[in-house]
């Protein structure tokens, strides 16, 4: 049958068939159940509908009706509305570059008639009756209906088979279909949505008429895990105005299921703005893991192009620049808030299960007397607490730290008294070499001392490189150290990032390198390692492309060489001064890595372990 001919032999230009015309266009607009369930969908709430209900069988595939209530198509238009570029929603260039309604192409329906047998019955608001109209024949029928409007499609691809083979199974065509109104029900609040399979009733949303209708509609649809798990969002930014919810650092998911991006009541997917949200969460989660969040933007319309795509699932932002700051600022804000001062509520997961052969508690309480050093912590991030001039050294930090240490060590312990006022309460001592154990009003709080200490440096050094260069301090006898041949091009080529970094490094000899000054807001680091470390990320980079993101993951790098180490034995004071530090560090919930800093373990947990009932 398909004799081969050879693409250099002449055929003749021709016109393709209306049918054929159609059909190639339905490849880009129908791919499957869920993308006509989508479109359907987008009708009836263009048309106003205040109830819209879904019934399939056989994954859609076999059958998908569509029903709604509202304002129906007159008689006379029916024919009309299965034509190609036939609509109702814009009729010139000015109205499509301010397109307000889901559709605008008017070739929806055509292209689904196209691929499966498609019928409408629709009865306008003033009418007598209902009609309704068999795509292929076109005929005319009355018929029963109250007002508004179904549109029935029976054995997609039944023609084209070949696209038929690409459908999966009818569960997985059913889920797909499902995700398409779920993300209709998150836009629309105000409409109540129903999803039929087979006859049973596999979801179904009530309208959400009230003051929060679009907070109560998040948590039908996506559970009221998502919604403890993640903060609110309203925002004012630029030209957006921005609404939903993300989800916080340690409720990220492995995978992007989670990620819901509305333009003006449309759900699309968007790389600018999906990057500006993960740029939010940077230095708190972890490489691949994936945030959460559910937020709609509102822009003029003027504003976006929505027209870039046949399934309208892009659009083009006119100041892309501009909407990428707002949405990174706006979340950013948000995850700031996540900060320890706020009361541990269900954001921060209580129990986890301890893994597999973890060590019971052992009562191994240091509580520790040894007079080392104090370790430079420092509250930041406040107004009020200046960083020292010229650098803190680690007992000059401390003894800053200890005015404003508030509670002194050594109060009788008691459940409920002075230790109200600290949100992370009050040191009690320190197990493991690594954890330190305090008393607020809710129970115990434990603390990552390395992990906390690391974010709080980590916030220091980006608070103090934010108004410029991190202060550095010139050493007295330089720190010379063994260095490859690479290390030694990189400290050469990236002198001015060093510099900024507060490091001084040069060459001493062929494969010695001599840190010369380091920096100041980091008295305990090992030079040697940090400077090697440092080297190593940027001979990946490249100077050029030393952007902010670069630099983030400098600070964090060094923030982990500085951080206090396990097994520093640190006293009362010293464990208080971290957990004031905690408490006026922004994002102190998380270390850079996204792991937790703290947990609270309440009065009703120790109970429960001890089987006490109260
Ligand atoms: N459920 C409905 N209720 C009322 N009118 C409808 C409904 N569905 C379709 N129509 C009418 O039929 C016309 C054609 O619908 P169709 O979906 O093909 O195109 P469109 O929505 O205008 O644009 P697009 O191709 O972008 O979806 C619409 O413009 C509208 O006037
Ligand atoms: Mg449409």
């Amino acid at each position: 049958m398909n004799a081969v001919i050879p693409a250099s032999a002449h055929r003749p230009i021709r016109e393709l068939p209306d049918e054929l015309v159609s059909q190639i266009a339905a490849g880009e607009v129908v791919e499957r159940p869920a993308s006509v369930v989508r479109e359907l969908v987008d009708n009836a709430l263009d048309a106003g509908a205040k109830q819209v209900t879904v019934r399939l069988a056989g994954g859609g595939v076999r059958s998908l009706v569509v029903e709604d209530d509202g304002i129906g198509i007159p008689t006379g238009e029916l024919p009309l509305a299965l034509r190609r570029h036939a609509t109702s929603k814009i009729a010139s260039l000015a109205d499509l570059e301010s397109v307000a309604t889901m559709g605008f192409r008017g070739e929806a329906l055509a292209a689904i008639a196209s691929v499966a047998e498609l019928s409408i019955t629709s009865r306008a608001a003033g009418a007598a009756q209902g009609t309704r109209i068999d795509a292929r024949g076109g005929e005319l029928q009355p018929a029963p209906r109250a007002p508004g409007t179904t549109v029935e499609v029976r054995e997609l691809f039944f023609a084209t088979p070949a696209r038929r083979k690409f459908l999966k199974s009818d569960a997985t065509e059913l889920a797909h279909a499902l995700e398409a109104v779920r993300r209709h029900a998150l836009a629309r609040p105000d409409v109540g949505f129903a999803v039929w399979h087979e006859g049973r009733l596999v979801a179904q949303w009530r309208a959400r008429t009230g003051t929060d209708g679009g907070g109560e509609r998040l948590a039908d649809v996506l559970g009221a895990e998502f919604v403890a798990a993640s903060r609110g969002l309203h925002a004012v930014r630029g030209p957006l105005v921005l609404a939903g919810r993300v989800g916080l650092p340690e409720a990220a998911r492995s995978r992007a299921d989670q990620q819901y991006l509305f333009v003006n009541g449309r759900f699309v997917r968007d790389r600018l703005v999906a990057h500006a949200v993960r740029s939010a969460y940077e230095d708190q989660l972890h490489g691949s893991r994936q945030p959460a969040y559910a937020l709609f933007v509102r822009i003029a319309p003027e504003l976006v192009d929505v027209n870039v795509h046949p399934t309208k699932i892009e659009v083009r932002f006119r100041d892309g620049r501009a909407v990428h700051a707002s949405v990174q600022q706006a979340v950013d804000e948000v995850l700031a808030q996540t900060r320890a001062a706020a009361p541990p509520g269900p954001a921060a997961p209580i129990q986890e299960p301890s893994p597999p052969g973890a060590a019971p508690w052992q009562p191994s309480l240091a509580l520790a007397e040894a007079r080392e050093p104090a370790p430079p912590w420092l509250p930041v991030g406040r107004p009020g607490v200046e960083l020292p001039a010229g650098g803190a050294t680690g007992l000059a930090t401390w003894a800053l730290l200890r005015g404003a240490a508030g509670a002194p060590a050594g109060l009788p312990l008691q459940r409920d008294g002075a230790a109200d006022e600290w949100p992370l309460g009050r040191a009690l001592a320190q197990i493991g070499g690594a954890y330190v154990l305090a008393e607020n009003r809710h129970g115990l709080v434990v603390v990552d001392m390395h992990a906390a200490h690391e974010r709080i440096v980590y916030e220091r050094l980006k608070a103090a490189q934010a108004v410029g260069a991190l202060p550095s301090q010139p050493l007295l006898v330089p720190v010379a150290f063994a260095a490859t041949a690479a290390e030694v091009a990189a400290a050469e080529a990236e002198r001015e990032v060093l510099l900024a970094l507060g490091l001084d490094v040069a060459p001493l000899a062929e494969a010695t390198l001599a840190v010369r000054s380091r920096p100041a807001a980091l008295p305990e680091a090992d030079l040697a390692d940090l400077t090697r470390s440092v080297l190593a990320e940027l001979a990946t980079v490249g100077s050029s492309r030393v952007v902010q993101r670069t630099r983030d993951e400098l600070l964090a790098t060094m923030a982990c060489h500085a951080a206090v180490r396990a097994n520093r034995r640190l006293t009362v004071e010293e464990m208080n001064a971290l957990l004031r530090a905690m408490e006026a560090t922004e994002r102190a919930d998380q270390c850079n890595h996204g792991r937790p800093t703290w947990r609270q373990v309440t009065i009703k947990e120790l109970d429960a372990l001890f089987l006490r009932g109260r």
